[in-house]
């Protein structure tokens, strides 16, 4: 993608009043203006639709995304990076480690580790290419306020990493509820590019969205709402080709009669918007499951993680142990 022109004001029928509102809307730049739906540009920078068609066909124009090859294609498959986890029993199960330019999905019950698993990622992310990181920050957007900047000293003071350096280069960010939550995402696309954000958190991504949309009758608008939130996130992994974490939790099945009673909260939307699901549950003896169960290429498989000081690293079984 090309970004020559950095200015929206550079863009046709965008004049300073306009930037303005896109600006105040949180759409910074040509490609945040090229990659959202017309939809938002009405509603979020109260624009009239033929200005919106208008901009977003010239910012699109501007960086070229309307029509690519499949060599292109191919291409910018071959950008893609990975982040290790610090697992290789983790890093198998994804395919090498966790992908850029795609929304990976924890899904477990309270404990499984999550939230561990965001905090070890955002230490890794940080690190040299060699070593398994992505050599960029992170944005941890937190909306539990489980993130505990403690935990990241002592993960990075136990991997002998500088704490304080691991801990600079984080950005974090309390989201207070769904609308702070989507606030936030639609705002971070310039601090992602300017910052080189490498790695994205969203831990979780739905408890707000739970808590405040009860009721058969609100189902559809909190699904939309999602929806589009979800979309956010993507393009941003793959307009700035950085990796995106989300967590979630489960509810209860009522139609299970075989299998697991236990599936991820958030129904359709959030399944078809994560790239890689990951369930993850607790087994005795402090160790842990992580298994693959919704991936385009993936295979269903899984493997086992155990939380320590390092935040996370690979366990044995005792039934799978040679000894
Ligand atoms: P919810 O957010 O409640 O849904 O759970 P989660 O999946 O995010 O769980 P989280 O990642 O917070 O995991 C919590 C578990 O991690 C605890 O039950 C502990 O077993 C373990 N844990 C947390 N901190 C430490 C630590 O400093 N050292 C070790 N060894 N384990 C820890
Ligand atoms: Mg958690």
């Amino acid at each position: 993608m090309s970004t020559e022109i950095a200015d929206i004001q550079d863009l046709d029928g965008v004049g300073p009043v306009t930037a303005g509102k896109l600006h105040e809307a949180g759409f910074d730049s040509v490609e945040s203006l090229a990659i959202a739906p017309i939809k938002e540009l009405v509603e979020k920078a109260n624009l009239e639709h033929s200005t919106a068609l208008k901009i977003s066909r010239a910012a699109r124009q501007t960086i070229h995304t309307d029509f690519v090859t499949a060599k292109q294609l191919w291409e910018r498959r071959q950008t893609l990076q990975r982040l290790s986890f610090g697992s290789n029993n983790l890093n198998k199960l994804l395919g090498g480690g966790l992908e850029t330019q795609a929304i990976t999905e924890f899904v477990g019950e309270f404990g499984a580790g999550k939230s561990q698993i965001c905090m070890r990622l955002s230490v890794n992310a940080q690190q040299l290419n060699k070593d398994g990181g992505l050599e960029g920050r992170v944005l941890f957007i937190d909306t539990e306020g489980t993130f505990s900047a403690q935990r990241v000293h002592q993960m990075a003071q136990s991997l002998q990493l500088d704490p304080e350096k691991v801990l600079d280069g984080i950005i974090y960010s309390r989201a207070y509820n769904s609308d702070h939550q989507i606030l936030t995402v639609d705002h971070s696309f310039k601090i992602c590019k300017e910052e080189n954000v490498k790695l994205m958190v969203v831990d979780s991504i739905l408890s707000h969205f739970r808590g405040e949309y009860i009721g058969r009758e609100s189902l559809a608008e909190r699904q939309q709402r999602l929806n589009s939130h979800l979309h956010k996130l993507l393009r941003i992994a793959q307009a700035l080709n950085l990796a995106v974490v989300i967590t979630n939790q489960v509810q209860a099945n009522p139609q299970a009669f075989f299998g697991d009673p236990m599936r991820p909260a958030g129904g359709n939307i959030l399944a078809h918007a994560s790239t890689h699901r990951v369930m993850l549950k607790k087994a005795s003896g402090g160790i842990r499951i992580a298994k693959i169960i919704d991936s385009p290429y993936l295979p269903e498989s899984e493997n086992y993680f155990q939380i320590t000081e390092k935040g996370v690293e690979d366990a044995t079984p005792r039934n799978k142990r040679d000894d």
